[in-house]
């Protein structure tokens, strides 16, 4: 395989000191991806030399609880053997953890003596990743500022803050949470996290249109009929209703993954790799987008059904929900990009939970080729189709239409397959990898800007505010199955051929 650029990332300046705060170390999230993705950076030196992670939450812990708390998630991935234990333990020395609380001025101070204790001469670059709900955001990002944690001139070094959607419920939300965040950290170190930028897949996005040839003439209405993007999820709540029944799948997925691999697909070249020129193109393609419409929406619920085996409970009957809730576990919506690459062509998004499948992909779904001139043999001629598989098996395939080996012509379609795992012989990195890494080196290009997130917001708000004025009630699928029956009857007004990858004696369990 031929590698046409040295990898950037190996340029990161290691001698300036770094400090790392996790507000909610002892959360999900910092456990199971962030020390990870951290462990892994350093593992392959794209850590500077001279850095300390310290935890911050409510938990009470000591610094050696803590270190085997992470040491319980970190992967030998990059440096298997005798070593990775050497490096995990020179890992784990920088570790420290504070107890305190996010509203309490005095847990901050302590923070603060704590931070200087690690770097008397106060000249480290700080990185705050806000690992908790998002309520807490305000009141911890004042909290840092008070107690003098923020570096404010260039001198002191940089701090940057990460923080982790969903950034607000609606337009005014997310303004008034921009807004008051933007009081203490500019909108220049802030980087808003969405993981789904960082997977390998999505950020192949721009690489497989922009640095191939044969793909940007047929990008466009006059080749492309339709393009369909899913997210799907054979689990329900997981324990986590307290979040969900307040966000809502369109709220949960939709408003940010989807939609950002909606910019993707069809934002036009940006004048240059700058982080600027990648989200001015995104955001006018976002901006393209006029509010999604209730009739061209269908949301949906699970009802109580048989998944591999297992009977599981309906939405409803799960603890933490409300029995009356109308709160949206799928829900499937077409975009129409109004410009003059897509005027015409449906783009669909569809997420959901309890669903009989497990995967996100992006299918872009070709006209029929014109002109028939292989008599019957034709009529089963299909139309092309781009599959962008993101998880699991990230990859992709090209269905194109081949003559049937034998005798005479009859014509099947065949898929061109590239899997990753296959294909390319190197550990994949994990999302939370490549983007902590573009945080440490102030990379924005792969983080929502704040037009971005308004002009997201904008597409869905008219649409969530309906639903909730009206009292909407979703549509009744079982657990286990491909969703709401009526959602197929969307997709076909649309001309979009969805696949089920489910057999028919397995929809019908
Ligand atoms: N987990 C994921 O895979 C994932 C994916 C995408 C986005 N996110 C976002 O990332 C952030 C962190 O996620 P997470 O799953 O790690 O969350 P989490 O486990 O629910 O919370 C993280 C920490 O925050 C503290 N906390 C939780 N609920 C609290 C409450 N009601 N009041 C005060 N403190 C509370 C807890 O620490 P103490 O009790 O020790 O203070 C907890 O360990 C959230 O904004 C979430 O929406 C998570």
């Amino acid at each position: 395989m031929k590698v046409l650029e040295k990898d950037k990332r190996t340029s990161i300046n290691r001698d300036e000191p770094l400090c790392i705060i996790v507000i909610g170390a002892s959360g999900d999230l910092a456990i199971r991806k962030i020390f990870p993705a951290l462990f892994s950076l350093f593992c392959q030196d794209l850590l500077p030399k001279d850095f300390h992670i310290v935890g911050f939450a409510r938990t009470t812990m000591s610094d050696e609880a803590f270190r085997e708390r992470v040491n319980t998630k970190l992967t030998c991935r990059y440096v298997p053997g005798e070593r990775c234990d050497q490096l995990m333990a020179a890992f784990l020395e920088r570790f420290s953890y504070l107890s305190g609380n996010y509203d309490d001025s005095e847990s901050f101070k302590q923070l603060y003596q704590k931070l200087d204790s690690l770097d008397a001469s106060r000249q480290e670059n700080r990185l705050f990743y806000m690992s908790i709900p998002p309520f807490l955001f305000l009141d911890v990002a004042h909290a840092l500022a008070d107690a003098g944690l923020v570096h404010r001139k260039d001198s002191e070094g940089w701090s940057r803050v990460v923080i982790e959607k969903p950034f607000g419920s609606d337009r005014n939300s997310s303004d008034e949470l921009t807004e008051s965040m933007g009081k203490v950290f500019t909108e220049e170190q802030t980087y808003r996290i969405d993981h789904y930028l960082g997977k390998e897949v999505i950020q192949n996005l721009m690489v497989l249109r922009f640095a191939n040839l044969i793909f940007d003439p047929i990008w466009n209405r006059a080749h492309i009929e339709s393009v369909h993007i899913s997210w799907m999820e054979d689990l329900g709540l997981e324990g986590r209703a307290g979040y969900f029944e307040d966000y809502g799948i369109i709220r949960d997925v939709m408003q940010n993954h989807l939609l950002q691999m909606v910019a993707l697909v069809a934002m036009e070249q940006p004048l240059s790799l700058h982080s600027q020129h990648v989200r001015d193109e995104k955001v006018k393609a976002l901006r393209a987008i006029p509010p999604l419409k209730l009739s061209d929406m269908v949301v949906g619920q699970y009802s109580a059904g048989a998944h591999k085996g297992r009977q599981h409970f309906g939405y409803l009957e799960e603890d933490g929900v409300n029995s009356e809730s109308i709160t949206p576990t799928y829900a499937c919506g077409v975009l129409h990009v109004r410009n003059r690459r897509w005027d015409g062509v449906p783009f669909m998004v569809q997420a959901g939970k309890a669903l009989g499948d497990n995967k996100t992909e992006i299918r872009i779904q070709f006209r029929s080729v014109p002109g028939n001139i292989f008599g019957k043999a034709g009529k089963a001629l299909g139309n092309n189709e781009l599959v962008i598989r993101v998880q699991p098996d990230a990859g992709m395939s090209l269905r194109i239409t081949n003559k049937a080996p034998g005798l005479g012509i009859a014509l099947l379609e065949s898929d061109l397959d590239l899997r990753y795992d296959a294909a390319f012989k190197v550990v994949i990195p994990d999302a939370y990898e490549s983007l902590l890494l573009d945080v440490v080196e102030g990379d924005k290009s792969l983080f929502i800007r704040s037009d971005e997130l308004e002009a997201a917001w904008d597409i869905f708000t008219p649409a969530l505010h309906q639903l909730e004025t009206e009292q909407i009630k979703p549509e009744a699928y079982p657990f286990g199955s491909s969703g709401p029956q009526v959602a197929k009857a969307l997709a076909s007004r649309y001309n979009i051929r969805c696949q089920s990858t489910l057999k028919p004696e397995e929809e019908a369990e």
